[in-house]
């Protein structure tokens, strides 16, 4: 059987190589779909090449009455259909629900070959992915003893929705070496934290800094913050210490693509590899967005080249270079050339 020690380990973006034990799978794209909905379920053949991640969604967005439904309907996908590079992501019922112990239970043992990570919502501490780290141990244990294919350890994936978690963030992306990455979950959050909003992500027209009336530019310009930068960053910081990917999580107003690109882009900026995706429209701005800009990339690659051993320092069109900025480089050419890959 087994060990731990042979789970592989996904590494941030951008590690050196020698840390980089296997190829980095991209996942710029989590996509959702509600597998109990037959009419979704019939697209997933034609969305498995538009996408990194397929993630059938048996939590928050289906009704209490339709959970062993949406279960099923997952385990018939998942055996009927060929994913070939695209990764299959579950989110299971949150782990105080009447649903979370079936959910695993049949996963694991019916499509355990096809399943590449399981996302745990509402993670509060560590004890919440040792819990499932133990189950998913016994739960392989138990499929290679009877026979059924399974692929590799499942992974597991954290969505940090609670202020508990974000308290915990740290000790969550070190729980366990399944640990694949963590996204943000606003909606959730928002709840949780007591803030006073009624969206899925994004911004607030109320959240702003508005500029002094002495300062020189007045009329005074007004400035919407990011409610969301702290915990990104935090959680951005938390995967890049422990080896994880970091996500943006939801974007609920489907027909604000703007918006919706500003999200992403920013949550890129600081370090996440990817978002969720709520519709179709929402795939092309994830791809767009979490790929490096060709622009970036050859800037990239002539800092590299003109840095030689990576020591040192330089100047490219007034710009000082140095070993910190070279760094930076490897990161941006580093991820263009896997998502290449
Ligand atoms: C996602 O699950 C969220 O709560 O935002
Ligand atoms: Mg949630």
């Amino acid at each position: 059987m087994r060990s731990a020690k042979d789970f592989f380990r996904p590494l941030a973006v951008g590690a050196p190589a020698p840390l980089r034990e296997v190829p980095f799978r991209p996942s710029r794209m989590i996509h959702f779909f509600d597998p109990g909905n037959e009419r979704m379920a019939a697209k997933v053949p034609a969305l498995v090449p538009r996408v990194d991640v397929l993630l059938g969604n048996l939590e928050d967005a289906v009704p209490a009455d339709r959970k062993e439904a949406a279960r099923a309907g997952l385990v018939r996908i998942a055996r009927a259909t060929d994913f070939g590079d695209t990764q299959l992501w579950t989110r299971i019922n949150s782990l105080d629900s009447p649903w979370a112990l079936d959910d695993l239970l049949t996963l694991v043992t019916g499509i355990g070959d096809k399943l590449d990570v399981v996302m745990v919502p509402k993670v509060e501490g560590a004890q919440d992915i040792h819990y499932v780290d133990r189950l998913l141990a016994q739960l392989e244990a138990r499929a290679v003893r009877d026979g059924l294919p399974v692929r590799r350890p499942v992974l597991v994936h954290a969505i940090l929705e609670t202020a508990a978690g974000v308290a915990n963030v740290e000790e969550i992306a070190a729980a366990s070496p399944r640990m694949q990455g963590i996204s943000l979950g606003p909606a959730d959050l928002a709840a949780s934290r007591r803030m006073k909003t009624t969206r899925v992500g994004g911004g607030h027209p109320g959240y702003l800094v508005r500029a002094d009336p002495t300062a020189p530019d007045a009329p005074r310009a007004t400035f919407q913050q990011d409610l969301w930068h702290y915990t990104i960053a935090r959680m951005v910081d938390a995967c890049a210490a422990h080896g994880i990917l970091p996500y943006y999580g939801p974007f609920g107003d489907i027909q604000d693509v703007t918006a919706c690109e500003d999200q992403f882009r920013n949550a890129f900026l600081l370090g996440c590899v990817g978002a969720w995706t709520l519709h179709p429209v929402q795939i092309a701005i994830a791809q767009r967005v979490f790929s490096p800009a060709p622009a970036e990339v050859a800037w990239a690659r002539r800092v590299i080249g003109a840095m030689g051993d990576g020591t040192g320092a330089v100047m490219i069109d007034g710009k000082m270079q140095d070993d910190a900025t070279y760094k930076q480089c490897l990161v941006v050419a580093g991820l263009a050339d896997t998502l290449a890959a």
